[in-house]
């Protein structure tokens, strides 16, 4: 018997509404396993930003620190300053736990409907790296608020950096379709480009079976569009990720079935699962949310603790609810969840 001690955190928005639907998916796909859930709820967002003034404190990362994984809602609130909670809370978690590999899958499921009008085969995965690049912080205003303000906002690249994520997505490809795309933007963007450039070609001599094209960001975007099955691993620094992986859930059926999984490799920290979505303010408390991406993190987390077959379970079970939907009525947030949840069981 084993216990997985997840930390909780609902966020904001329809954080609140797709979380505890991962949360009984989970609990169903490890129903007659040896493995329990033991979840903490940490009580972080708007909310309590709202009441202390925090965002996340040292004590809270240290608690988190003590736990196996972390599932994660959305952050944002549009009664809080753009980039209190997004910085302080949720980049604070990527970098304070150096979940340096951020996973995004895309599959276009059978049944599902797509805006590409002849999509071909849709199954590609996004390593976006997660705690570099112009997220940062590395910049400043100077002279704010004149007409002779200035801003900038520094890309940080590392060797080591780059060559981390670089490596993980290599080992990603091997065990995939064995292509590897870098998508950068090194016409323009000389040092950090040039230097993504050399490592996958230094990383990429390690892996002979590997083949490994370029496409600059731009065209990138045109092919996700017109050719998505010329993807299998995408790899590409952390900004460059964001504004894929957003179009890369509208080709995949819509932002509300994207997963992601924000990955410590070594395992020195925890690493946190989350939809791609933000917290929707739109249409947040009304129960009009898909918890399915929060579902497929779900079924991420699962991989990495080693319960693949679990995992596998809730992806079929999500690819049969998937096929079932068209020509039936929407379904709430919480009625998802549970249809997912017992076709887990069924699985
Ligand atoms: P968003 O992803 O919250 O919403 C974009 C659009 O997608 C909206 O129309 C929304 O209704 C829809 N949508 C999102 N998730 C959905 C779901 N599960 N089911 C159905 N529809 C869904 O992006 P935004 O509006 O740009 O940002 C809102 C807030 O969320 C901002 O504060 C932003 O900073 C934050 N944000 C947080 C995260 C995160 O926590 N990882 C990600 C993106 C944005
Ligand atoms: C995402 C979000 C975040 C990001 C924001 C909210 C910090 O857009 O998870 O994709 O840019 O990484
Ligand atoms: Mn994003």
């Amino acid at each position: 018997m084993s216990t997985l001690k997840l930390a909780v955190i609902e966020g904001d928005g329809i954080g609140h509404e797709v979380v505890p639907e991962g949360l009984r998916v989970l609990a169903a796909a490890l129903e007659g396993s040896d493995v329990t859930v033991e979840t903490t709820p940490f009580d972080l967002g708007a909310g309590r930003w709202h009441r202390t003034g925090e965002t996340l404190t040292d004590e809270d990362l240290e608690r988190l620190a003590e736990h196996d994984a972390i599932l994660l809602g959305a952050v944002g609130d549009p009664d809080v300053p753009s980039g209190v909670l997004e910085r302080g809370m949720l980049l604070r978690l990527r970098f304070a736990f150096d979940q340096y590999v951020n996973l995004r899958p895309t599959r276009l499921f059978t049944g599902v409907s797509t805006p590409l009008q002849d999509p071909g085969q849709v199954d590609f995965l996004v390593v976006r790296e997660g705690t570099e690049g112009p997220y940062v912080g590395n910049g400043g205003t100077l002279r704010e608020g004149t007409k002779d303000e200035v801003a900038t906002e520094v890309s940080l690249n590392t060797a080591l950096g780059v060559e981390r994520v670089v490596r993980y997505a290599f080992d990603q490809a091997a065990a995939r379709r064995g292509h590897l795309t870098l998508v950068h933007k090194h016409n323009v963007l000389v040092h950090a480009g040039h230097l993504w450039r050399r490592i996958v070609e230094q990383v990429g001599a390690e892996y002979p079976q590997v083949s490994v094209d370029y496409a600059h960001v731009d065209a990138a975007t045109i092919y996700l569009v017109t050719d998505p099955s010329r993807f299998d691993v995408i790899v590409t620094d952390n900004l460059f990720g964001d504004i894929l992986t957003d179009l890369a859930g509208a080709i995949g059926g819509g932002i509300g079935l994207a997963a992601s999984g924000n990955i410590n490799p070594t395992g020195a920290f925890p690493s946190m699962f989350e939809p791609v979505h933000g917290s929707a303010p739109d249409i947040a408390g009304q129960g009009l949310a898909d918890p399915t991406a929060t579902v497929l993190s779900v079924a991420l987390l699962l991989d990495h603790i080693g319960r693949a077959d679990a995992a596998e379970r809730v992806r079929r079970a999500v690819e049969q609810d998937l096929a079932s939907r068209a020509g039936r009525p929407a379904r709430s947030t919480a009625q998802i969840g549970t249809d997912l949840a017992e076709a887990v069981r069924g699985a």
